[in-house]
């Protein structure tokens, strides 16, 4: 595997290089540094917080555990990595480079952070392109909005390396949803299934791509429930899991919904698997993202109708917004690098904000989907309270059947999550691909 991503990522290295081109040009800057983020510590204390690499810096090299790290990028020339290995008996420093990425950079290693300085320019036009605390003397980050624009507009179209690693994380993780799902058969905490998740995964609870949600029963219905209780429910009745998995720093990001043993509640999973299968089936080059989200609450008002939920029609439920209630997030988002990934709502190379549509202030894309594009989808239909209850208030509540709905509340709700690439021959379902072993 690790032979197929060296073969790939040479011409991935490229298209970054292209794109890091272009997007100096647009804003005349002469270099890109891009450092790679310092630790940073808890108030009054010594302890770090866990480290989040700069994912500009990542987009480069699959290095996401180095601190104190610098990219330098001027067109035309080897990009520099400034390698930071302090001499330290307290940590273990990083190992000597090594890998399919080391003979494309020309990497000057340092043992002082500070010393980075002596391997970056610090004169003509410098785009720096990373936190403020990662500064050194005569090296700010100027963040120009014009450079990020252009290198989060190319980050939307994912290379042949890109995709590879994405794939490998989505298997990463549905093996661990495999051993999740058995952990809840075997009636374990929320606590346990995490732990069975962690331990398939190989991850730790600080290299995740986003905390896990490991939902068990009405929990399901907080969307994101940041809890793993350790106490076992007294009954098993339903089980959300939304987690992931990385890979060179690509993300995948999955969630699955299972019934215990109830008929009604595994007839609900099935129902919004069918849709969500259909809306992965729309991810498609030229596809409307908005358009998809919009087709959701058509699905989910279909479900309300046909499972007795509602007494509306569908068209009246579109009107009246009642799917909001029952499906009250967007349809998905992009994803890679982050797993809300960057220039969803873009208009063009240079920036612009194409606007939700009214009524669907959670949506995390708005844009016409291009070639290999990576998103999720994300369909939910869930019994949350407070949602319900405002309902009920309304002159709509009378509709509403609100013995089933009380019955249903202890199961939480369904959401089914894959990630899907977009192309003109239709939609690549990495994780439907990677349950089935493909
Ligand atoms: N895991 C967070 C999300 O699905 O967006
Ligand atoms: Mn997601
Ligand atoms: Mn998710």
């Amino acid at each position: 595997m690790s032979q197929q991503l060296a073969a790939l990522y040479p011409a991935h290295l490229q298209s970054v290089m292209a794109a890091a081109t272009r997007a100096l040009e647009l804003g005349g800057y002469d270099h890109l540094l891009i450092p790679s983020g310092i630790l940073t510590y808890r108030f009054l204390d010594d302890r770090p917080y866990p480290f989040a690499v700069n994912a500009q810096f990542k987009y480069w090299l699959p290095l996401t555990q180095h601190t104190d790290c610098w990219i330098h990028f001027t067109p035309g020339a080897k990009p520099v990595l400034v390698y930071c290995q302090p001499d330290d008996y307290w940590h273990i420093p990083p190992s000597p480079p090594s890998g399919f990425w080391v003979n494309h950079f020309d990497i000057r290693l340092i043992s002082d952070p500070a010393d980075a300085v002596k391997h970056l320019p610090t004169s003509g036009r410098l785009a720096i392109i990373g936190e403020a605390n990662a500064a050194l003397p005569g090296l700010t980050p100027n963040n120009p909005e014009v450079v990020i624009n252009a290198l989060h507009w190319a980050r939307s179209a994912k290379t042949d390396y890109e995709l590879a690693n994405m794939r490998l994380a989505s298997k990463r993780a549905t093996n661990a949803h495999r051993a999740a799902e058995h952990a809840f058969r075997q009636r374990g905490s929320e606590l346990d299934i995490h732990r069975a998740y962690l331990a398939a995964s190989g991850h730790n609870e600080f290299d995740l791509p986003y905390t896990n949600i490991v939902a068990l029963n009405e929990h399901g219905a907080t969307l994101h429930y940041q809890y793993q209780d350790a106490r076992v429910p007294t009954e098993h009745h339903a089980f959300l899991i939304d987690a992931g998995a990385e890979v060179n720093g690509y993300a995948a990001d999955i969630t699955r919904t299972y019934s215990f043993a109830d008929a009604e509640f595994g007839e609900l999973i099935a129902a919004v698997d069918q849709a969500q299968l259909a809306l992965c089936d729309q991810v498609r080059t030229g596809a409307s993202y908005p358009g998809i989200h919009l087709d959701t609450h058509r699905h989910v008002a279909q479900i309300l109708a046909d499972h007795g939920y509602v007494n509306m029609s569908v068209e009246a439920m579109l009107e009246q917004r009642i799917t909001s209630t029952f499906f009250p997030h967007g349809v998905g988002h992009p994803l890679g690098l982050q797993v809300h990934d960057v220039a969803g709502f873009q208009e063009s190379e240079t920036g612009g904000f194409i606007a939700r549509p009214d009524g669907h202030p959670y949506l995390r894309m708005t844009r016409t989907l291009g070639e290999n594009f990576v998103v999720t989808i994300e369909p939910g239909l869930y019994f949350i309270d407070t949602l319900l209850k405002k309902l009920a208030a309304t002159e709509h509540g009378k509709a509403l059947n609100w013995d089933k709905i009380e019955r249903m509340k202890k199961f939480g709700g369904v959401r089914i999550e894959d990630n899907v690439r977009a192309t003109s021959n239709g939609p690549e379902n990495l994780t439907r691909d990677a349950f089935a072993g493909v």
